[in-house]
């Protein structure tokens, strides 16, 4: 099956499709490699343009009429970055998207998959959360995907598309066969950090956050390893139609999916695990919690499990193993 990705250059997108390769599918990239890597599309079909090129997408399709679901992960995806520049993100993340979508429905193209995040919802008591549970999304980011969700939503409705939201944890690790990876040079978040002390970049792990309402005081995730992520996307795909009969909501042909393990794992725990896997012990400084941070919450995964057949199976260890080796190969494959 072909299937169109747009941010196929990123981290998630490049995972979909070396998984989409791996599995006989035939993936079509679109990407503007705003923050995505050129080298993530060596030997792969791969069109350079921004989404709200139509002229660009109309050739896509008319190059390749036998796509027949398109994975939109394209978007911006920096919380902090986003507090600073919302016009940016409102623009990239919302009205792009909606001129995608419109065009999609335009050229007869019914199935989308969204790529959303689990920084929709609302932090619950006990933190684990169904998809429907309260939202609250409290960044410029996580509202230009709440938005973008109603917006799906209000299309599959009025224009014949059809499409399914997975709302992501948190993605670790990089493809086991270490083709791509996070090539963020910079990481910001938990397990970027602490591979970039383990291999020597940075001093001291700040372990940001250590007064939350948790079993350790740390916050809460749902860590996933984008590999389990990616096929997840792939079972999206090819039940596509039957995930859509049996999710619909209301009368939309429209439903969302939570993506990740169903396991709440600390931050604290986390640094324990990847001390484990590493061998050694971190320099680890505890910190009070940034602006904007919240406790936590990770996914009931009981509807992924029901409408995908599909459940996570690869252990954090895991993702953090292959973080680290792609932490150690990442600069012989990409050249800053
Ligand atoms: N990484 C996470 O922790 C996480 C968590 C939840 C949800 N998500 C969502 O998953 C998706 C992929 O995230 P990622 O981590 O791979 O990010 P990424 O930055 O690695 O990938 C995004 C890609 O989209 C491309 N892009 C951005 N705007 C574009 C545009 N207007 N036209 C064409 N291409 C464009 C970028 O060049 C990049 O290759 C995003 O929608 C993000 O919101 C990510």
């Amino acid at each position: 099956m072909k299937v169109l990705i747009s941010g196929g250059a990123g981290y998630i997108g490049s995972t979909i499709a070396s998984a989409l390769l791996d599995g006989g599918h035939t993936p079509i990239l679109l990407d503007s490699l705003v923050t995505g890597r050129r080298e993530f599309t060596k030997n792969r079909i791969f069109y350079e343009a921004d989404i709200a090129d139509r002229a660009m997408v109309r050739q896509i399709f008319s190059e390749h009429p036998d796509i027949e679901a398109t994975i939109h992960c394209a978007a911006l995806i920096v919380v902090p970055e986003s507090v600073a520049k919302p016009y940016e993100y409102y623009k990239e993340n919302v009205v792009k998207s909606m001129e995608f979508f419109k065009l999609l429905a335009e050229l007869g193209q019914k199935r989308v998959v969204f790529s959303s995040s689990a920084a929709v919802y609302d932090v619950v008591p006990g933190f684990m959360v169904t998809e429907e549970s309260p939202l609250r999304p409290l960044s410029p980011y996580s509202r230009t995907k709440y938005m973008m969700e109603m917006v799906l939503k209000d299309f599959c409705s009025a224009y014949g598309l059809n499409a399914i939201a997975l709302r992501y944890f948190n993605p670790i690790g990089a493809d086991p066969k270490m083709r791509t990876g996070l090539h963020i040079r910079y990481p910001s978040h938990l397990i970027g950090k602490l591979v970039e002390v383990a291999l020597g970049r940075e001093p001291v792990f700040n372990l940001t956050g250590i007064d939350w309402p948790t079993r350790d005081g740390s916050g809460i995730r749902d860590y996933i390893h984008v590999w389990d992520l990616a096929q997840a996307h792939i079972k999206a795909v090819e039940r596509f139609d039957s995930v859509i009969e049996q999710g619909r909501e209301e009368d939309a042909p429209y439903t969302v999916i939570n993506l990740g393990t169903g396991k709440g794992v600390t931050v604290k725990e986390f640094v324990m695990a990847f001390e484990d896997v590493y061998g050694q012990k971190l320099p680890v400084s505890l910190q009070p919690p940034r602006p904007g941070d919240v406790a936590g919450s990770y996914a009931n995964a009981d509807k992924a499990a029901r409408l995908l057949g599909w459940k996570a199976e690869l252990p954090i260890e895991q993702g953090i193993a292959d973080a680290l080796k792609w932490g150690k190969v990442r600069d012989t494959i990409i050249h800053y």
